[in-house]
């Protein structure tokens, strides 16, 4: 009797009955790689069918139907979203799905139905899908000195797409903190240290994937570190008129006594405030005045209402309680504008055997810094000069019928094209000489007046 009733249990808890309900099943498969929903029955155990579903498709994607007891199967395949990637596997006639998408993740129920029985049994499942991690990235954002000590935070940098990625950093020990998850080390070294080797692993349920080697020397002054992508002096872009945050981060288990910002002058000081969030205490007159505030919970400086004079280089102190240290991190703001189409204008035209040479030239009213002028089609023959603003060309009829002049900086793009035909067309004069020409008519008709 007590042998019965455990098998009974023992069944109940393989397939579950209707109006029963379970937690469903987690199953995790590999993007590109194929899952099984496992089937599990017992001995004994004759199916008569069974059919898959998944809560975004309706109807069953798939289902199995036997013609007899343990007999042979027919496989039928619904036409959805898996069509041509399911299967069916193992003597229990499981279900498998490959080719796996970020869209397959979800619900899935199976329900059985057995000769023995005229219950339908159903069981579910949750299917999880995760990316084969790549190899994770480090960055080494800070690394200063002060007082023979030498503090350097690494951020590890994991490229994923999906789900939950957790890091683990070895070899950890005193010197070491692990924050933000996981993904930031702090390291405090001194200068009799022996160089330490740390490696970042990062890991989620199909895989995991370690950083090469990162070899950090005891000193801050000495040779770089090697392995990582150092950011010293780390270039944050901003739009003119809009904000810009310098992100700072401030090693865990550090009690800060303040941080002081400065550009060309003293921009503002950052102190921790009664909850332990950081306050502004300066920095609300001059050049900066209302444009300055902090992201929540750190010591970044968020700039608003940028001018092209905020661009520069800034440098974040921070003065740490014990050890009494100061911590220096460097920034370079560039501020730019939204560029304007570009002014095409001719500089040159000549008619020879009726070939056109042409030299046309690109501008803009107020270029900025870090422009870069482009021209298209470049065809064969054609010269490029003055920094990429001036084309040169010879044009015959049948060649492409205009110029684009692109200008690019690092926040916008913008073009305008002239059409060649019209230049060539012989009654032509360029623009500018047109307008002299015209002076001197006028200029003409007036002295005879
Ligand atoms: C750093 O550690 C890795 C393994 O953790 C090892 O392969 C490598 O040789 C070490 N490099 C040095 C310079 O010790
Ligand atoms: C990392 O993945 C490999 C297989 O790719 C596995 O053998 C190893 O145990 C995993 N390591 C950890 C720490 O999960
Ligand atoms: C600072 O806080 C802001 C807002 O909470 C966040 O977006 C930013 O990533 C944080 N910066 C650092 C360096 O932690
Ligand atoms: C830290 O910087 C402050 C100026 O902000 C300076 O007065 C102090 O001497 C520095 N301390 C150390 C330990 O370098």
């Amino acid at each position: 009797m007590g042998i019965f009733l455990l098998w009974s249990l023992f069944l109940l808890g393989l397939l579950t009955g209707p109006g029963a309900s379970r937690a469903p099943m987690v199953v995790t498969g590999t993007l590109g790689g194929s899952v099984t929903l496992p089937l599990k029955l017992q001995d004994g155990q004759q199916v008569e069918s069974i059919s898959w579903v998944c809560r975004s498709v309706p109807g069953a994607i798939a289902t199995v139907t036997l013609v007899e007891a343990g007999g042979p199967y027919t496989f039928h395949q619904a036409e959805s979203r898996y069509w041509g990637r399911l299967s069916v596997v193992g003597p229990e006639r499981s279900l498998q799905i490959s080719h796996l998408s970020w869209a397959d993740a979800g619900s899935y129920r199976v329900h059985v139905n057995l000769w023995s029985s005229r219950a339908t049994h159903t069981r579910e499942y949750s299917l999880h899908v995760y990316e084969q991690l790549a190899q994770p990235r480090v960055r080494v954002s800070t690394r200063i000195s002060g007082n023979g000590h030498c503090l350097i935070i690494l951020t590890c940098m994991a490229e994923s797409r999906g789900g939950a990625v957790t890091y683990s950093w070895t070899p950890l020990g005193p010197q070491t903190a692990v924050s933000h998850g996981g993904s930031v080390l702090s390291v405090t070294l001194r200068p009799r240290d022996s160089t330490l080797n740390f490696t970042c692993m990062v890991k989620n349920p199909v895989s995991n994937s370690s950083s090469l080697p990162i070899l950090v020397p005891p000193s801050c002054t000495g040779p770089g570190i090697l392995g990582g992508e150092e950011s010293v002096g780390e270039t944050v872009i901003g739009t003119l008129g809009k904000s810009a945050t310098l992100p700072l981060e401030v090693p865990v288990g550090q009690e800060v006594e303040k941080v002081t910002w400065s550009s060309r002058g003293l921009v503002a000081i950052l102190q921790p405030g009664p909850a332990g969030e950081p306050i502004l205490v300066a920095g609300t007159q001059g050049p900066y005045n209302q444009r300055l505030s902090i992201p929540r919970h750190n010591y970044s400086l968020q700039i608003s209402s940028l001018r092209l004079q905020d661009s520069g280089p800034y440098r974040a102190w921070i003065t740490l309680h014990s050890p009494p240290i100061n911590i220096t991190k460097d920034f370079i703001l560039h501020v730019y504008e939204r560029l304007q189409e570009p002014k095409i204008t001719v500089s040159s035209q000549i008619m020879k055997d009726g070939t056109c040479f042409i030299t046309l030239i690109c501008s803009l009213d107020q270029p900025g810094e870090d422009v870069q002028y482009s021209w298209d089609p470049r065809g064969q023959g054609a010269i490029v000069s003055h920094g990429g603003t001036t084309l040169s060309v010879s044009w015959r009829f049948g060649v492409s019928d205009s110029y684009h002049c692109t200008v690019k900086n690092p926040i916008s793009q913008s073009s305008s094209s002239i059409p060649v035909r019209p230049l060539c067309s012989g009654s032509f004069l360029p623009c500018c000489l047109r307008k002299e020409f015209l002076l001197f008519l006028i200029l003409g008709a007036l002295q005879i007046k």
